[in-house]
């Protein structure tokens, strides 16, 4: 179906750069589409691969980047808003503005990458944003698909990086009692799924949550990361309005640490509704994170 060409707005991204290789390894043709395009590290000669300059803001560089494609992947994020750029500039008008004009270019198979949790009646704009998101594309372009990623985990990612320097300290603050339940899914499995749905035929299913090999107390993954690296600290339980008040706190520097978007996605499980489409619907079987834990984190 999509033998031709696939932009990938975002394709610069930690889960872009991952999709732009599982495309290219495909053999699909990949054109890369961000406010800064760069070329990947791991280009190789002959790589059927294109960069284009693009802000999903912009009708003009959107339909630019779109000429000539037959597949179009949304993977550009906003985790931290500003005065300057909302959660709904990129999250429902720039998504909004991907899926229309990949419409209007007759683009075949469209690719919005959403994640688990999103709820239009949250307290967090960036959740209700999502979820508007969500509705704006499938209106724009009703046969797009949505993936829903649980956190996302690889070499590099901001994840595990995190939680590794949160190992370092001598007691390990937790959300509450750090019950929160997560699904930990390997970006790799997630680019393959992309690929998966772009491939000949369409899938069967308009929403896919994605979600790793296991479902996860949050204290037990900061348990198997301390295990990996060899460190044993206590996880303390700090009280969710204590971590309220401290992003009300942090929440006037420009780049908080922790933000109430954050938080509230802290607060809820993020995992799976097997009542969509799954992993399983793709053929994928995801990676444990036990077992990629060497390949993401260094032990010292
Ligand atoms: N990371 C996770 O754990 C996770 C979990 C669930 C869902 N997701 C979702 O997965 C998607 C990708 O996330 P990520 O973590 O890979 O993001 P990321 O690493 O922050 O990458 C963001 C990408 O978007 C591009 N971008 C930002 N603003 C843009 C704009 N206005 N116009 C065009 N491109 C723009 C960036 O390039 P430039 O700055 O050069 O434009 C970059 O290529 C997002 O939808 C995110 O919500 C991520």
């Amino acid at each position: 179906m999509t033998d031709g060409l696939i932009t990938v707005f975002g394709g610069t991204g930690f889960l872009g750069r991952a999709i732009v290789r599982e495309l290219l390894e495909a053999g699909h043709g990949v054109r890369i589409a961000a406010r800064t395009p760069r070329w990947p590290d791991n280009v190789a000669d002959g790589d059927p691969l294109s960069l284009v300059s693009a802000d999903i803001r912009d009708e003009a560089s959107v339909t630019q980047a779109l000429v000539g494609a037959s597949g179009a992947v949304n993977a550009v994020s906003l985790y931290v808003e500003s005065r300057r750029l909302t959660f709904d500039t990129i999250h429902v008008e720039g998504a909004e503005r991907v899926a229309r004009l990949a419409r209007e270019a007759s683009i075949t198979r469209l690719v919005h990458i959403s994640g688990i949790g999103v709820d239009e009646q949250s307290s967090s704009r960036y959740v209700s944003a999502r979820a508007r998101g969500e509705a704006a594309v499938l209106s724009a372009f009703p046969k797009a698909t949505l993936l829903r990623p649980s956190v996302l985990f690889g070499p590099g990612d901001a994840f595990l990086s995190t939680l590794e320097k949160l190992t370092r300290l001598p007691a390990i603050p937790l959300f509450g009692h750090g019950e929160t339940r997560l699904q930990p899914v390997h970006v790799k499995d997630v680019a393959r799924a992309v690929e998966k749905v772009m491939g000949p035929r369409p899938p069967a299913w308009r929403l896919f949550e994605l979600g790793g090999e296991n479902v996860m107390r949050y204290r037990d993954i900061l348990s198997l990361v301390m295990a990996h690296l060899r460190r044993e600290h206590p996880l303390v339980p700090v009280p969710w309005p204590v971590w309220r008040v401290l992003t009300t706190l942090l929440s006037p520097l420009p780049s908080p640490p922790l933000t109430h978007d954050q938080l509230v996605l802290m607060a809820q499980d993020n995992i799976v509704n097997p009542q969509v489409g799954t992993f399983t619907d793709l053929g994928i079987i995801p990676h444990s994170l036990r077992e990629s834990l060497p390949g993401c984190l260094v032990v010292d």
